[in-house]
């Protein structure tokens, strides 16, 4: 391990979040795990945010029993989302206790036809498979990423089936700008969610919120860091 990468998790981690750190067994997750920390505490800490100026090191990140993130002591203070892949981490955060969120991020690659099958729907999947090249990667990713982003909204993640959701991914554009994208629970009890998609270099980043307000898009009530 990097004496640097000790220094710097010393001055990002909360002390239960260092013991934590220095626990896990793998560089990758560990590193990971130190990105997606210290870029929700870079969004948290920032100006006109519940936590302006306060300390990393005095911000504890923890998981609900399922997965979910939250800050310690503050559940009610807004609902938190964090993924991290391949070097790249981002965060969103919604204010309040009117709503959760969930942002996840995939690297645009290939994946066998098999995951297709297995974890997509029969519609997802014949979507897919009509495409070839870089255009089925591309839609591939963001099915999957969407999805996702919809179970972390849901405080769930992986932890409930794939094909709950639906994507409906039939005329999506290039992602250039926030998108919205439709979808449809194929599973019932979760609030609906509104979906978002971009293209961050060559990775597809999707946020889903489940907020009851009027006024939301991507870029206003939640707030959202990508390093
Ligand atoms: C949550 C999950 C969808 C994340 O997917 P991923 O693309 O691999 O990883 P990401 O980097 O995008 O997201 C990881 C973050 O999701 C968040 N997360 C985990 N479980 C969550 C949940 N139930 N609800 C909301 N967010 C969750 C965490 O903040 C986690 O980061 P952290 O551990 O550093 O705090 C998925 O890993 C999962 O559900 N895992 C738990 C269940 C499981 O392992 N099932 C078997 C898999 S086949």
């Amino acid at each position: 391990m990097l004496p640097s990468l000790i220094d710097s998790a010393a001055r990002i981690l909360y002390p239960s979040e260092l013991e934590k750190w220095r626990q896990m067994a793998v560089a990758k997750r560990r590193d990971e795990w130190l990105h997606g920390r210290w870029t929700a505490k870079r969004l948290l800490t920032a100006p006109g945010m519940p936590w302006e100026g306060v300390p990393f090191t005095a911000l504890a990140i923890e998981n609900a029993p399922e997965g979910a993130p939250y800050v310690r002591g503050a559940q009610s203070a807004g609902c938190l989302s964090i993924t991290h892949s391949r070097g790249m981490a981002a965060c969103a955060f919604l204010p309040g206790e009117a709503g959760t969120v969930g942002i996840d991020l995939e690297w645009v690659e290939p994946r066998e036809e098999v995951f297709i099958r297995d974890f997509f729907t029969a519609n997802e999947a014949e979507l897919a498979l009509s495409l070839e090249g870089e255009a089925r990667d591309l839609l591939v990713t963001l099915i999957w990423n969407a999805k996702e982003a919809v179970l972390k909204a849901w405080q769930k993640g992986l932890r409930l089936d794939s094909r709950a959701i639906e994507i409906v991914a039939e005329g999506v554009g290039r992602g250039e700008d926030w998108e919205q994208l439709k979808y449809q629970a194929r599973v019932e009890g979760f609030p609906h969610c509104r979906l978002f998609w971009r293209r961050e270099g060559v990775f597809v980043l999707t946020l889903a919120a489940a907020f009851s307000g009027d006024e939301l898009t991507a870029g206003s009530i939640i707030q959202l860091k990508t390093d």
